[in-house]
């Protein structure tokens, strides 16, 4: 089978080698991939967010499974086209991914359902919203309607930032159309766990849980960042609240979506905050995370390809999903600087012998090496039967890749093993 990937980051790495282990898929494409890809399937130079060209592509290459991960192409529709040129696909139609794509549609989905979220305000007119924060207390957390490359998010200390925000959004069009629209919503406190789950529509099957460390700086300080590593199982998501956030949350949203005639099939995120009134909704995504994935799959033990399919094809209920009992950590190589300006085009050294898997996120290939090209360079990620281990394993391999201006947090997973020792 021809199989095509859509995007070119460490998530897609992690995805394309874990499709590998599949005998049935005899050709495996990336668009556009990256250097680190390119070493385990054929990267073709088409940009993610590029329809005609993803849809020309598959159409010459005979393309018979398209799996489209990032969520632009998703938004904008990637999959009804190429489901309307007859390839199935792994991912949501643009009806369903909206989920994502819209805050004002997320939050109002779950307040027709009840299911738990911050408590929320919507505002169309920045007036409004400036009126709105002179009552509200503080923090506050300030969010773009649409997708803003996950910048679309200020938690305001004081009433000059929340202000400060709403203009920006809402007068200074800091993110186009994105801030049209802006939620406005309640500060929530307490671990949060991202949970990612293979959904046909009807059956739901969660993956390992993981944590994110989404701040530059040690001691989660700094900027916000795309994340600088994760850990996999997240210890605060005990089996007591994976069950309630199955009754209270995961169901009760798949349930919602198909109700209102926008069935999700793919992978559907939840970004959970595990609150002292139990767990709420902060986001959902309509893909796989970055780097979460880099932690989730590698401990995948059912072929991943088979479990695709059958998301595809409706018949999740009849597919075992298995994962294994241990641990995995990711550690992000990046650019010093990322993610304000950083240098590009040093090369990257990696040593044969890694007792760990190294995913290339951003980085190109130049005079048969690879040279880094991106914010987020590569993800560390080793398994171990304890988080413990696992950590010591990726860090220890970390250490032995080099290229100028490399910075890691050397923190990863310093949260999670206090809590499994509390
Ligand atoms: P998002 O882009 O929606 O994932 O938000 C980015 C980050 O902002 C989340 O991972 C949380 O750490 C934080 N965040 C978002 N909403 C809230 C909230 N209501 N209360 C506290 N933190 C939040
Ligand atoms: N790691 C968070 C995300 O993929 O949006």
């Amino acid at each position: 089978m021809k199989v095509m990937v859509i995007g070119g980051g460490g998530r897609e790495h992690a995805i394309v080698k874990k499709l590998k282990e599949n005998r049935k898929i005899t050709e495996l494409y990336c668009l556009p991939g990256n250097g680190g890809i390119a070493k385990d399937a054929v990267c073709v130079p088409v940009a993610a967010t590029d329809l005609e060209g993803i849809v020309r592509f598959a159409g010459e290459k005979g393309i018979d499974y398209a799996v489209v991960t990032p969520d632009d192409p998703l938004a904008l529709g990637a999959v009804d086209l190429l489901e309307a040129a007859g390839v199935p696909c792994f991912g949501p139609r643009k009806n369903a991914a909206i989920i994502e794509a819209s805050k004002v549609f997320s939050k109002e989905l779950m307040k027709r359902h009840g299911i738990p979220t911050a408590r929320y305000e919507r505002f169309d007119k920045a007036d409004d919203a400036l009126h709105y924060l002179k009552s509200a207390s503080l923090p506050i957390v300030i969010k773009a309607d649409g997708l803003a490359l996950g910048k679309g998010v200020i938690i305001a200390q004081t009433s000059e930032e929340a202000e400060g925000a709403v203009r920006a959004m809402m007068e200074d069009k800091r993110f186009g159309k994105s801030g049209e629209r802006i939620v406005i919503e309640e500060f929530l406190e307490g671990p949060e766990v991202s949970v990612l789950c293979f959904t046909d529509g009807k059956t739901l099957v969660p993956m390992v849980s993981s944590m994110d460390h989404k701040r530059a700086g040690e001691g989660d300080t700094g900027l916000n960042t795309g994340g600088m590593g994760t850990v996999a199982p997240n210890p605060y998501y005990t089996p007591e609240i994976a069950d309630r956030c199955m009754r209270e949350i995961f169901l009760p949203t798949i349930r919602a979506m198909a109700e209102e005639g926008r069935p999700f099939s793919g992978c559907l995120y939840f970004g959970l905050m595990l609150t002292v009134d139990g767990p709420k909704v902060i986001e959902y995504n309509c893909r796989f995370g970055d780097p979460e994935t880099q932690v989730v799959l590698p401990l995948l033990k059912t072929d991943l390809f088979t479990v695709m399919q059958a998301v595809t094809e409706g018949t999740l209920a009849d597919c075992p999903v298995e994962f294994e009992d241990g641990a995995a950590a990711c550690v992000i190589l990046a650019s010093e600087g990322y993610p304000g300006a950083y240098g590009k085009g040093y090369p990257i050294d990696i040593p044969d012998c890694l007792d760990a898997e190294v995913y290339v996120a951003g980085a190109k290939e130049k005079d048969g090496g690879l040279v880094t090209s991106g914010g987020r360079v590569l993800g560390v990620t080793a398994k171990a039967p304890t988080l413990g281990e696992a950590l010591k394993k990726a860090y220890a391999a970390a250490e032995q890749i080099h290229f100028e201006n490399v910075y890691y947090r050397r923190d990863i997973g310093k949260r999670a093993l206090a809590a499994l020792e509390d």
